[in-house]
């Protein structure tokens, strides 16, 4: 074993080590959608939108959801493997006609004209390996594709977390755990920093149980002026 697996120094390919995770289990985080889509839908059908964008999809669990529901969705993630399971998925529930699924590292941007989305949705993907800079990007990429009184909705775990602070730091608030996910971990603070230019609808505390451990989030939702 070499000396970077002993300290479990896997370095930061982060998209290997997701399209690895999603190869083993194909229905990683569960068989259906989360909790949090499930408020998400609450809140899309409260607003009449018809196009949602999700970043950081996986498997697609949620953005099934959305699309059973009459929504018309388009969806990203880096992993290969995440998005040919999601395509699978979508295929199976007859669900293709009304959902774009798209392989890409959304640092790069976000491939939608301006203005072409009611909704942004994210579960715990801006608490990836993403730098404040990099977080930052990919949020003035959502207000852009957002249409005006359109929302952003995402979930980040914060320092309230049992796991903020643990395992090998990977610089700003950024974790990574044995099992060799990098978290970043949001303060509300910075939350509130990164929320320049959008208004603040809410910040909230939610628990979200896993197997081994409760993750502690902030559920946030932003409204594009
Ligand atoms: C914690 S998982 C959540 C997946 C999904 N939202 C869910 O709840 O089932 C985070 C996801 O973000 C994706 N991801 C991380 N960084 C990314 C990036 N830079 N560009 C696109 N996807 C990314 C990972 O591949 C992974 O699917």
């Amino acid at each position: 074993m070499s000396g970077k697996e002993m300290t479990g120094d896997r370095g930061s390919d982060q998209r290997a080590h997701w399209d690895r995770v999603f190869g083993v289990a194909g229905n990683y985080f569960g068989e259906g959608a989360s909790e949090f889509g499930n408020k998400a839908l609450d809140i899309f059908r409260n607003m009449g939108a018809r196009d949602v964008l999700e970043l950081g999809c996986g498997q697609g669990r949620d953005s099934c959801l959305f699309a059973s529901e009459g929504l018309n969705v388009t969806a990203m993630d880096y992993s290969e493997t995440g998005v040919r399971q999601m395509r699978e998925r979508v295929a199976g529930l007859c669900l293709s006609p009304v959902v774009r699924c798209l392989v890409r590292d959304i640092r790069t941007g976000i491939p939608l004209p301006d203005a072409s989305v009611d909704a942004v949705y994210s579960h715990m993907f801006f608490t990836m390996e993403l730098k404040e800079a990099e977080v930052r990007f990919i949020l003035d990429e959502c207000r852009r594709v957002l249409r005006g009184g359109g929302v952003n909705l995402f979930s980040v775990r914060n320092d309230h977390d049992p796991h903020y602070r643990k395992g090998v730091h990977r610089g700003e608030d950024m974790w990574q755990s044995p099992a060799g996910f990098v978290v970043h971990f949001f303060p509300e603070e910075k939350v509130r920093r990164l929320s320049k230019g959008y208004d603040i609808v809410h910040i909230k505390e939610f628990e979200d149980p896993a197997d081994q451990y409760t993750r502690v989030l902030y559920e946030v939702l932003l409204r594009r002026p």
